[in-house]
């Protein structure tokens, strides 16, 4: 990962970025804007002439100043010899990840880069946000091949860094978990089976102490009853587990079960999808990965909250003994479903690793996270997720914290009325139905195992924006390890 640290401003050579803020109401913004930009420079002792030469360049391509926005000045010949600067908007988290961000991807070809940020404004919020810009925009998933970014190392002057240190740190902890997610992700499903899957979570767990990871196989599975599980995985020939991380504080008053979707790849199983619609489907278990990830990042802040999650992990394949269209599969707790469709898998092993969530575990409050239905991306396109809650306050906190860690979620309902649609002749319920809003049936489908925590729960569905299609600011192209950030916010705000 890339090596960030603090510095003071000796011997400042190659690239040098210097910040720009977005001018508020001033009189004169282009005059503000230069005059923050003459006192981070006064750091590089440069003479009068150089300072004519900058101030020139600046008015002559009118800095906005505004989030993320570029302008290179190289300078050969002259020390520093590539000047970046790069606006922080209003100088908030968000506008200091953007800045990050853009800094990591236009760094190109230099292997050290300076930030010098200004002596007032800096917040550890705000180096938090260049820090996460940075780290998630420099990540690269590499198979061994692939080129490594150039960008090694990054710089930041800052004149009392004691103060900013907890920024980077945090920021660190979110960029360390979200590789995490986003390895797991992008990971090619022959390698990334669910055994793979959990000892990857047991090795991420060793390295944080007070963490414990308990994975159940396909013996202990049937021994506790965890049917939907195994149907799930049973067309395959690697088995599934469930995956339990769990983070117990002392002191905790509350505890908080986070449930992920661990489909490590979904062929749609007898029910087969066409290629246009698999060949993605090794991001199935995108919500899995990122409740792993903000566990190890709250257990790695020391956060003061139990924290158990759990990864019901299989392979939806097509098989000999896979399940099939008719089946009926009695759940962990005892509810059975009816499968109409086995390609509506999800929910079935939520359903499993939910019941037992709330009978067994009985937290406080239970969120999960999965790339569920396809019709949330219709409804809501490619970077906002879908929440569903009954509880006005969890939902108002989560898109608060999803706001702040720069992802998006929008509500969407819970219409008691639709839930007939769920009725089945043989079952208490029916996987899939075909009435519309996908999305919103998946939700009411899960709904069903949340026993008396109905009112404690929230359901995000993740499908679109586990997966990025190009590099957009602090997204890779590629799994984004959606969530992690999310999550994290959520339990550093409600801790
Ligand atoms: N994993 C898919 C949902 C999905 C689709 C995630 C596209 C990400 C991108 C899920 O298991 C699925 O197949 N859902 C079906 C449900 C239907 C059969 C009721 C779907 O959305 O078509
Ligand atoms: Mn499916
Ligand atoms: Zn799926």
């Amino acid at each position: 990962m890339l090596d960030i640290r603090f510095a003071t401003a000796r011997n400042v050579s190659g690239a040098v970025a210097v910040v720009v803020p977005a001018a508020d109401s001033s009189d004169d913004p282009a005059a503000t804007r230069l005059a923050a930009v003459r006192a981070s420079l006064a750091r590089l002792k440069l003479g009068p002439a150089d300072l004519d030469d900058i101030t020139a360049f600046l008015l002559d391509v009118e800095h906005s100043g505004s989030a993320g926005t570029l302008h290179k000045l190289p300078r050969a010949g002259h020390r520093p010899d590539l000047l970046l600067f790069v606006g922080v908007g209003a100088g908030d988290e968000a506008g200091w990840r953007a800045a990050g961000a853009k800094l990591a991807r236009a760094a190109g070809d230099e292997p050290t880069l300076t930030v010098l940020l200004p002596d007032d404004d800096v917040t550890p919020a705000a180096v938090r946000g260049l820090g996460e810009g940075l780290w998630l925009a420099s990540y690269r998933f590499r198979l061994g091949a692939g080129e490594p970014p150039s960008l090694r190392r990054v710089t930041l002057v800052a004149a009392r860094p004691a103060e900013l240190e907890a920024g980077l740190a945090a920021a660190k902890v979110v960029a360390e978990s979200t590789r995490l997610a986003r390895d797991l992700t992008n990971m090619p499903s022959d390698e990334k089976t669910p055994a793979w899957f959990a000892k990857r979570v047991e090795k991420a767990a060793a390295g944080v102490a007070g963490l414990t990871v308990t994975v159940r196989d396909p013996k202990a599975l049937a021994e506790q009853g965890f049917n939907a599980i195994l149907a799930v995985g049973g067309g395959s020939t690697r088995g599934p587990r469930l995956v339990e991380l769990s983070w117990r504080p002392r002191g905790a008053r509350r505890h908080v079960v986070l449930v992920g979707k661990g489909i490590t790849f979904d062929t749609g199983g007898i029910c087969v999808k066409p290629l246009s619609g698999m060949k993605l489907m090794r991001k199935d278990m995108g919500g899995a990965a990122a409740v792993i990830g903000a566990t190890l990042a709250a257990a790695a802040l020391r956060l003061p909250v139990r924290i158990t999650a759990l990864a019901p992990l299989a392979e939806n394949a097509l098989g000999a003994d896979s399940f099939r269209p008719g089946d009926v599969i009695r759940h962990y707790g005892g509810i059975t479903s009816e499968i109409h469709n086995t390609d509506a898998e999800g929910r079935l092993v939520l359903g499993d690793a939910m019941a037992y969530a709330v009978r067994r575990l009985r937290p406080d409050t239970i969120i999960d996270l999965a790339t569920l239905t396809g019709a949330q991306g219709v409804a809501l396109g490619k970077r906002t997720a879908a929440l569903y809650s009954h509880n006005d306050t969890l939902a108002k906190e989560l898109a608060a914290a999803a706001d702040t860690a720069g992802e998006s979620v929008w509500r969407m309902p819970l219409h008691d009325d639709y839930t007939d649609a769920l009725d089945s002749d043989v079952a208490d319920i029916v996987n899939s139905t075909d009435v519309g809003a996908g999305s919103v049936m998946a939700a009411l489908y899960l709904r069903e195992f949340t026993g008396p925590l109905r009112d404690q729960w929230a359901h995000i569905d993740m499908s679109s924006s586990a997966w990025s299609d190009s590099a957009d600011a602090d997204l890779t192209k590629g799994a984004t390890g959606w969530g992690v950030r999310t999550l994290l916010r959520w339990l550093e705000t409600t801790a």
